[in-house]
């Protein structure tokens, strides 16, 4: 890699944010959805989506399987790799978050100081983070996408849940238990969150 960039200044844009935000007729937002692979983050990160949409709210799903597609490609699943996807993730959000979009994002994000890291970037109340719950034999029975039979089998390595940990947020903002709760009840949870803090 080569030496980081010096003279760089730093340029104000000259539409705000609150300016975005007035136009649109609402606030701006990220969703932070954590839980284990198969918990259902990216159903109901995606339903919330819809559902804003059909509103005509300004919104968009940032989805990890996606993004690794692209964005970052170049990163694995080693703590260090999951540390700079969840860096690069947080700051693409901000972006959405300064362009006056509500955003959601739907990655395992298993470490809490990496969470916290993200949490930073934002003022107070922007960043709202959505902790997935649902027990691991419960994501394990489920598995959509056979990835717990290869992580048990030894064919995927450091695999969450399995043998790379995950850190449950002791203080989400808002908290779905996917085991039990329907999407349709998770979705009304979220936007009644939304609307109580006055962003939609
Ligand atoms: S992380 O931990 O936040 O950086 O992970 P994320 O970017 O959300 O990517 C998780 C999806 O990648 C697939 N996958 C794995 N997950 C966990 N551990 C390992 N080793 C792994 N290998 C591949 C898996 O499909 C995850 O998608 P979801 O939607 O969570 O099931």
């Amino acid at each position: 890699m080569s030496a980081k960039a010096t003279n760089i200044t730093w340029h104000e844009q000259t539409i705000t944010k609150e300016e975005r935000r007035a136009q649109n007729g609402h606030g701006s937002c990220v969703l932070w959805f954590t839980g284990l692979s198969g918990s259902g983050k990216s159903t109901i990160a995606n339903a919330v989506s819809t559902e804003l949409y059909r509103q005509s709210i300004n919104e968009y799903v940032l989805d990890g399987d996606n993004v690794r597609h692209g964005l970052n490609k170049d990163l694995g699943f080693s703590d260090a790799d999951r540390n700079e996807n969840i860096r690069r993730i947080g700051e693409v959000a901000k972006l959405f978050v300064d362009s006056g979009k509500i955003v959601t994002t739907a990655f395992i994000s298993p470490f809490q100081a990496d969470r916290d890291q993200v949490r930073k970037l934002f003022e107070a109340g922007e960043f709202i983070e959505v902790f997935v719950d649902c027990p691991l034999e419960e994501c394990e029975k489920r598995d959509p996408k056979q990835l717990y039979e290869k992580a048990r089998r030894g064919e995927i390595k450091d695999f969450t849940g399995i043998d790379s940990p995950y850190e449950k947020p002791p203080q989400a903002e808002i908290n779905i238990e996917s085991g039990t709760q329907t999407v349709e009840e998770a979705v009304s949870t979220i936007l009644q969150y939304l609307r109580n803090q006055k962003i939609i």
